[in-house]
């Protein structure tokens, strides 16, 4: 049982992601983290997220243990993310593993979650349940920013909205597995709804399927 859960930064579905897979008892794999990852490589290394070679080395190396104590969180590893992730080099590199991880979850749960931008298009084009998440980009970027503000950030939140629509115009425009809802997807819009009534909707579908 494969639940594949795309959609643009802030929409909810990482929220959602990792509440469905506690009351399912499903593994999660936040593939973002990946990208991020290769990314924050990257930036550590002082190198360029754009140069080709160097961004599809650290995908080849790339062990998620390594991350334990990397900041991975911030805008600037995030922009990075998604410049390494029009790489087709990096994203090859880390299809495998997202694949086992879908195939054959830790600890043999009986089912995985995976959250990201291609999860239902290229990565499980045969999960069991597929949503693509949404919500208008003014309420993502406050999301965004009220989630900053927590960890005392200072940025503004014209500057959070400016930087999302960067990104998510990069993630959709790509060549290789852009962002973009799968034609069976359940399209989720949460933009009015709190994150009890998302998940109350996400799991009708999933009870509905299964
Ligand atoms: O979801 P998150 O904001 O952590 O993702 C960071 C970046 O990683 C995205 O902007 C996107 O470019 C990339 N990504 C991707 N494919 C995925 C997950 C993330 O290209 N499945």
């Amino acid at each position: 049982m494969v639940i594949a859960l795309d959609g643009p930064a802030a929409s909810g579905k990482g929220t959602l992601a990792r509440l469905i897979s506690t009351h399912y008892g499903f593994a999660h794999l936040d593939t973002g983290t990946l990208y991020r990852g290769v990314a924050w490589i990257v930036l550590s290394e002082n190198a360029d997220p754009a140069e080709v070679k160097v961004a599809a080395d650290a995908a080849r190396n790339f062990e998620i243990e390594k991350l334990a104590n990397a900041d991975i969180r911030t805008k600037e590893v995030g922009a990075a993310a998604s410049v390494v992730a029009a790489n087709p080099e990096v994203r090859a590199a880390l299809l495998d593993f997202q694949r086992r991880f879908a195939k054959s979850p830790p600890n043999n749960t009986a089912g995985a979650v995976l959250d990201g931008r291609d999860i239902g298009t290229v990565v499980c084009p045969d999960a069991t349940v597929k949503f693509f998440v949404t919500a208008s980009p003014e309420t993502r970027a406050h999301r965004r920013w009220l989630e900053l503000v927590e960890g005392r950030s200072e940025l503004e939140e014209a500057e959070i909205y400016k930087d999302l629509l960067e990104r998510d115009a990069r993630d959709a425009a790509r060549d290789d597995a852009p962002m973009a809802a799968a034609a069976d997807a359940e399209l989720l819009d949460t933009t009015h709804l709190s994150i009890d009534a998302a998940f109350a909707a996400a799991r009708r579908v999933i009870d509905g399927i299964v």
